[in-house]
């Protein structure tokens, strides 16, 4: 009964995998629509929230294997809508004022996501890091106002 669980698992896996999603596909990444920032904000950025909110989607092969890759392209999706840093520069102002509004609490609430922390722990922030982004979220929004 057991060895025909595994069995059937194997071959559906296989079975899917002709649906698998390239999570990297990219989306071209314009140099002139990235967002600048101070170094130390952009290295924390991308440590913590490319993998996501950038057209730069460093991916690990599984993420590429269904059912994996379903979850991890509608998150990467669904992240990108909100924010991409690839394409700040194409946000008119507005828009740049309301992401910057929400960063601070995002971060100290629910970003980077628990269960992509689960797998990488490294890019966790810590609190120096939380303030070094909210400060510069806070800094740009009144440059911009
Ligand atoms: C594993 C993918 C992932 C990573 C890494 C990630 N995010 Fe997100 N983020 C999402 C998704 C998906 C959403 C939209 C759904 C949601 O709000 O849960 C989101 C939403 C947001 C929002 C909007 C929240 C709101 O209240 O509307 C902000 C702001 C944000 N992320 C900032 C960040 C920042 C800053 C980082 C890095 C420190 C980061 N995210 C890292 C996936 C990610």
């Amino acid at each position: 009964m057991l060895k025909s669980f595994w069995f059937w698992l194997v071959i559906l896996l296989i079975a899917i995998q002709p649906f698998s999603l390239n999570v990297q596909a990219k989306l071209n990444s314009n140099p002139n629509e990235e967002l600048q920032a101070p170094t130390e904000v952009l290295n924390l950025l991308k440590r913590s929230c490319y993998d996501c909110h950038s057209s730069e989607v460093k991916a690990p092969w599984y993420y590429n294997v269904a059912p994996v890759s379903w979850y991890t392209q509608r998150n990467v999706k669904q992240a990108r809508e909100i924010i991409n840093f690839s394409k700040w520069n194409t946000y008119d102002k507005e828009k740049q004022l309301k992401v910057l509004e929400k960063i601070p609490k995002a971060i100290v609430i629910r970003m980077p996501k628990k269960a992509y922390l689960y797998l990488h722990e490294e890019v966790t922030l810590t609190a120096e890091d939380k303030k070094l982004l909210s400060v510069w979220a806070k800094k740009l929004r009144e440059e911009l106002n």
